[in-house]
């Protein structure tokens, strides 16, 4: 074969989106963006403010919050050379493929994992610890994380989140904040929402628990699998996590860390329960519950809904008091959580709370010189009034016109020809049952405004 027919031949690649990633397309984005208005609304209602921190950050901001032996950090993170930290080292004539592997770990920057290490440095970047405190922040966005793919698990995945940083650590903060989330739920009618809360101690009382358990749990690691055996010595807290069904009857009888609490913390999650109690939230405890991030202490919570399969934590959360003292700032009470919005679109999905897809209110069919530069002028108006409005660019047979509006799924048919033009009232036409009236131009928009208010 001649080059030149090899070239013809040669097909240009189809690009697809990268395996755990999607693109989120119309109409279900509109449910997006109901969803994030929501947010908006509710979260300003209690105090809250938006923050856009950057979607990169130095790694070792992850790796010092969330922590360096954590799965997060340690398997999922995509992590990058600093491009001016290697335009410093490409200068000085090193080879350029051994750049990422020569720098060093504080050269590097990942794509956030998750938010609350970006919003903790924020609140120290920018001293907020002078503004009135608690300061209360919320945000949304994507989130990146190597994760194996599957329904309900993506590696971009969104996050809607939020943080009370500074202040006192009064168990009413702990409260309100999940009162936030189940209001927040409960305004979008997310079905089959149940609340688990834990508290997992602190520094004082945890370490010695968790020596109690790695103790307990080596009487019987025999009879654990792999991942829980390997676990004891790094994280014995992880194998309460364990869904392995061989694994479920021995952990039942580990000790529960709710019976080795130091009395400042049994006291506080006693308080946090009562403080539920009195905002009538309705919540399960869960003695099970430890969260895969390492900045947590005291209140822990998780919120499941339907229709998610296995991976069904639609929000997850807690205190991290100490955070951003660790981070480089002044000893800082904090607790905060983050939703999956996929998760939490596709529960609504399955439940049916998904709005119908919305066809355009006006289709104008229009023919004629005259009447293009009056559709246009109609188009300018109606859309001024808030209607959706579709104004096909070239002439059409009004036939043809109208096969189109229903395609669109349009409620009506502004039909403007050259007799419309001249008498000046025009034709609107509803799609539904065909019947047709003429209107002045005001009357129209009043009458369109009178049925759109009357529409579901
Ligand atoms: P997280 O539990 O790692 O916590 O994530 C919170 C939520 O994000 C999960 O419950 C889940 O709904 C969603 N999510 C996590 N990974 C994926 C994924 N690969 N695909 C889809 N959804 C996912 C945090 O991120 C903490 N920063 C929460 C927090 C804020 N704690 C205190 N403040």
């Amino acid at each position: 074969m001649s080059e030149g027919a090899a070239k013809k031949e040669e097909k240009p690649r189809k690009f697809q989106a990268i395996r755990g990633t999607r693109d989120l397309l119309p109409p279900e984005t509109a449910l997006w963006n109901r969803v994030e208005q929501t947010a908006h609304q509710v979260f300003a209602t209690f105090g809250f403010g938006e923050i856009r921190p950057p979607i990169f950050e130095p790694t070792d901001l992850f790796a010092r919050a969330v922590g360096g032996e954590t799965d997060i950090v340690s398997k999922e993170m995509y992590t990058f050379s600093n491009p001016t930290s290697l335009a410093a080292i490409v200068s000085e004539d090193r080879v350029e493929g051994f750049l990422g592997d020569m720098l060093p770990e504080a050269e590097k920057i990942s794509l956030r994992p998750e938010a609350t290490a970006s919003v903790c440095r924020a609140y120290i970047e920018h001293n907020m610890q002078q503004l009135p405190q608690p300061v209360k922040l919320y945000y949304m966005g994507p989130m990146f994380r190597r994760e194996r793919p599957q329904k309900g698990r993506y590696r971009q995945f969104y996050q809607i989140g939020a943080e009370v940083l500074g202040g006192s650590d009064a168990p009413a903060i702990d409260a309100e904040v999940i009162e936030m989330v189940m209001t927040f739920f409960d305004r979008l009618e997310l079905q089959g929402v149940q609340l688990d809360i834990n508290s997992i101690g602190c520094r004082e009382c945890r370490p010695k628990y968790v020596e109690l358990l790695r103790a307990e749990l080596q009487k019987v690691k025999d009879k654990l699998g792999a991942d829980s055996q390997r676990r004891i010595e790094t994280n014995p807290l992880r194998v309460l996590d364990s869904k392995l069904e061989s694994e479920q009857s021995i952990i039942a009888k580990l000790p529960r860390i709710a019976d080795h609490l130091c009395e400042d913390c049994a006291t506080h999650y006693a308080a946090v329960k009562h403080q539920l109690e009195m905002r009538g939230v309705i919540y399960r405890e869960n003695w099970r519950l430890v969260r895969g991030l390492d900045y947590y202490m005291r209140t822990t919570f998780e919120i499941t809904a339907q229709g998610l399969g296995s991976q069904n934590a639609v929000c997850g959360g807690g205190r991290y008091d100490g955070l951003v003292e660790l981070l480089g700032g002044p000893p800082t009470k904090g607790i905060g959580f983050a939703i999956g919005e996929d998760r939490l679109i596709l529960s609504l999905e399955e439940s049916g709370k998904a709005p119908a897809p919305k066809g355009r209110d006006v289709y104008i069919a229009w023919m004629g010189e005259k009447a293009r530069a009056t559709a246009i002028r109609a188009a300018k108006d109606l859309r001024k009034a808030g209607f959706s409005v579709e104004l096909p660019p070239v002439e059409q047979k009004f036939g043809k016109a109208l096969g189109q509006a229903d395609k669109l799924g349009a409620r009506f048919a502004l039909i403007l020809g050259d007799n419309e033009v001249s008498e000046g009232l025009w034709t609107l036409k509803t799609l539904a049952d065909g019947s047709q009236a003429k209107f002045t131009e005001p009357d129209l928009l009043e009458h369109l405004r009178k049925q759109k208010a009357l529409s579901p």
